[in-house]
């Protein structure tokens, strides 16, 4: 009996991890598997929705993913070909049954895979070409790195998309990546960032469930000898930067934001905001999104140290309110 897997969508990298882990768990093999995805008339089973991890089989084998194989579904996923899927899972599947395959790059399935995403690719900088926005967070990701819409990202390492799932209820928007970020091109993950993870934590807030960006998406820096110290970036470099924060929104669509100082308040807004006078507030958005204003952590590094815990504890009381937030999470 071949197992039909309906994804939500043609571009569903979270369903697909999920299916294809619950169908490794059970050992069913490619060949029985029929994948649809949302807007196509669903069958039977759903093994995207698959069993939580606890009810994996204990004796099931673990399924190993080479570290380049998600970047390649990534790109794959979405491309337009009806047969991506089943291709993805039966790399994966083979992955797991020939050792040598990772290996042999003239594998038929590997050519095949390796060119969609090429396409895909492609695809992605003549429509960043043709100043169409970006319609996934690829793509943003692809775009952002080509920007040169202002000078910030001529010295820059790289662009820092934000990162967190697609459909994240909770997002947080700071100022713009710090000298570690840029190297890194995750965002929040210096000084300030740790501090942020940690309050994150302390509020029981598991960062990989909530999505992470800044209102800038590139470093912008002087050298003081070796030394790179953060700059503010200036008005006309935040505008020219907030398009691709809105499509970010737009795309992850959450239900609420958090402001982290006074650049991303004012990107969010529309309008500059008082950051230590709104802290804690709620404000709302034209399109109706709320934003809740917060102290930027880098603000907290700066203090003086006998004002740091009691700033902590009321940075953290603002947050909380993200958390507590109905539906938020
Ligand atoms: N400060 C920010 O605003 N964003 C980062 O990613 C890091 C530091």
């Amino acid at each position: 009996m071949p197992r039909t897997v309906t994804l939500a969508g043609g571009a569903d990298l979270e369903g697909f991890r999920r299916a294809c882990r619950a169908l490794w768990a059970e050992q069913v093999e490619p060949g029985r598997v029929r994948w649809r995805t949302g807007g196509e008339a669903a069958e039977a089973l759903d093994a995207g929705a698959g069993p939580p991890p606890s009810a994996t089989p204990p004796f099931a084998r673990a399924l190993h993913v080479p570290a380049a194989f998600m970047p390649l579904c990534e790109q794959v996923v979405l491309h337009r070909d009806a047969g991506r899927f089943d291709l993805l899972y039966r790399l994966l599947w083979r992955l797991q049954t020939e050792p040598g395959l990772r290996h042999d790059p003239g594998d038929a399935d590997w050519v095949r895979a390796r060119e969609m995403a090429r396409e895909v690719h492609d695809d992605m900088v003549k429509s960043a070409d043709g100043g169409e926005a970006p319609r996934s967070l690829l793509a943003l990701r692809v775009a952002l790195e080509r920007c040169r819409e202002c000078p910030i990202g001529e010295h820059a390492t790289q662009a820092v998309p934000g990162e967190g799932p697609r459909h994240a209820r909770l997002m947080f928007v700071g100022e713009q990546p710090g000298d570690q970020e840029d190297l890194q091109g995750r965002p929040f993950v210096g000084p300030a960032g740790q501090l942020f993870s940690r309050a994150l934590a302390e509020l029981g807030i598991d960062r990989r469930t909530v999505y992470i960006g800044n209102a800038v998406k590139h470093f912008k820096f002087e050298l003081r000898g070796k030394r790179r110290i953060h700059k503010t970036p200036a008005q006309e470099e935040a505008a020219a930067c907030l398009h691709w924060l809105e499509t970010e929104i737009a795309l992850v669509d959450p239900e609420a934001l958090v402001a982290l100082g006074a650049t991303a308040a004012r990107q969010l807004m529309g309008f500059a905001v008082a950051v230590t006078r709104s802290r804690g507030q709620w404000l709302k958005r034209a399109d109706g999104r709320r934003v809740l204003i917060a102290l930027h952590p880098s603000a907290l590094l700066r203090m003086e140290p006998e004002d740091k815990e009691a700033a902590y504890a009321a940075w953290l009381a603002d947050l909380r309110q993200a958390v507590a937030s109905k539906g938020a999470l």
